[in-house]
């Protein structure tokens, strides 16, 4: 045993997933062994956890469809607002909302700039993200359909996203050789430090490359979520559940996990104004096929709700079989929109429950809401979208947001 043991600390971090494949069709003996290496590992991997109040923020930024900055004017805005409307005014609205919100992490998912009309990839994406580096608080992106249309391929974009500073995102995720798309990859938040959950992931986000277009001839429109993404999830998620279900504080199941893309799925389309919260203004511009991830999720069992962008007038959160199909509505000023009808955010927060110790636990609960770009950056549509005891309610829970 002594000696069987050894050799599993020898496994490195980034092979664990393969070993752990390997192992649990080989022996129970080896098997009982790397689990405690598995938690050992995630204890160093956790950079983001939830603060003494409880409580993890996350605001979601879609479509800021960025170009050259004061130059570039704003599209689809009231004849009145026009003139002296610019890029500008989507880093002024970044920059309040942050100081409004105050994330611990804050989510671009994707076409974050427009390349078309961005006459430098790399200095556009910089002016873009300036105000998340500005306010230090750790920030992801992933890629939209537009991003790479400048001067920077995707994977020349992802791999400038990751350098800058404050960047949590990476270009793929480690131990995938092979994968398809860049920017897919996974975050784990640990419980409050001094906690029994200090060292244990309590909520994970995934975050994945939806393509831009189908490069195959016979199928029209948006690239999808590929099956070796798929595999890639499925193994992590296996993996947090594995290690969310052992000791310490051993839960009896998954902690639950947020996914964020840019493309809708298909199952977007499963609503109508009677089961969804927010509106639809226009159609679901998913890819032509569907290449099963939402199903693949299901499965899993572990992400309560996605969040996407890429409609920027959709903007709203429907629930599908235990899981909410969420859209944060357009951010951007350079991008379509609909005159009148103002540019807004996304806003998650996740909330702790208290043990009977008086100390924090596991994610209680999950509530959204969104800030639209006005004088007051009101708050609308506050609900909940998972709770520990009521999983899978399909009831519409409205709750009052500041
Ligand atoms: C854009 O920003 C300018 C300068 O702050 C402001 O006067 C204008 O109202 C903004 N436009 C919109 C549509 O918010
Ligand atoms: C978490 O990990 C640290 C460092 O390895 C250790 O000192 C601490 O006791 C662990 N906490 C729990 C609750 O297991
Ligand atoms: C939403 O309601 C419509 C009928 O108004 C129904 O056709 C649809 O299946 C419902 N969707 C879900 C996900 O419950």
């Amino acid at each position: 045993m002594m000696m069987i043991k050894n050799k599993c600390i020898s496994v490195s971090y980034s092979d664990l997933n393969f070993v752990i494949i390997v192992v649990e069709a080989a022996a129970v003996l080896l098997s009982l062994c790397v689990v405690p290496i598995s938690a050992a590992a995630a204890k160093q991997e956790l950079k983001l956890r939830f603060g003494r109040n409880g409580e993890f923020k996350i605001l979601q930024v879609a479509d800021m469809h960025y170009a050259d900055g004061k130059t570039t004017p704003c599209q689809d805005v009231l004849p009145s607002q026009v003139h002296g409307c610019s890029d500008l005014n989507t880093t002024a609205f970044l920059h309040r909302m942050i100081s409004a919100e105050k994330p611990h992490l804050i989510v671009f998912t994707g076409d974050n700039i427009y390349g078309f009309d961005a006459t430098d990839a790399a200095k556009s994406l910089n002016t873009a993200f300036a105000p998340a580096i500005a306010s230090n608080i750790p920030w992801v992106a992933v890629l939209g359909n537009h991003d790479q249309e400048s001067t920077l391929s995707r994977e020349g974009i992802m791999k400038h996203i990751v350098t800058l500073k404050n960047s949590l995102s990476q270009v793929n995720p480690l131990g995938a050789d092979v994968i398809d798309g860049f920017g897919n990859y996974d975050l784990e938040i640990g419980g409050v430090k001094g906690t029994g959950f200090e060292n244990k992931s309590v909520l994970n986000l995934y975050f994945l490359d939806s393509g831009d277009y189908s490069t195959v001839p016979s199928i029209p429109g948006y690239g999808w979520i590929k099956p070796s993404q798929q595999f890639w999830f499925e193994r992590s998620s296996a993996k947090h559940r594995r290690e969310y279900m052992s000791k310490p504080e051993a839960q009896k199941g998954p902690a639950p996990g947020l996914a964020y893309f840019h493309i809708p799925l298909p199952e977007f389309a499963s609503f109508d104004s009677t089961n969804f919260t927010g509106v639809r203004q226009e159609g679901i511009s998913s890819a032509s096929v569907n290449s099963g991830f939402f199903t693949t999720m299901v499965a899993a069992g572990d992400v309560k709700a996605v969040f996407t962008g890429h409609d920027h007038i959709n903007d709203f959160c429907g629930e599908l079989t235990g899981i909410q199909l969420c859209y944060a509505g357009g951010f951007g000023y350079h991008a379509y929109g609909k005159a009148g009808w103002k540019r807004r955010a996304r806003v998650v927060e996740a909330t702790l429950e208290k043990t009977e110790k008086g100390s924090w636990g596991a994610v209680k609960s999950i509530k959204t809401w969104k800030r639209l770009d006005d004088g007051h950056l009101t708050a609308v549509d506050g609900q909940v979208l998972w709770s520990k005891k009521s999983s899978g309610n399909r009831r519409k829970k409205q709750i009052r947001v500041a």
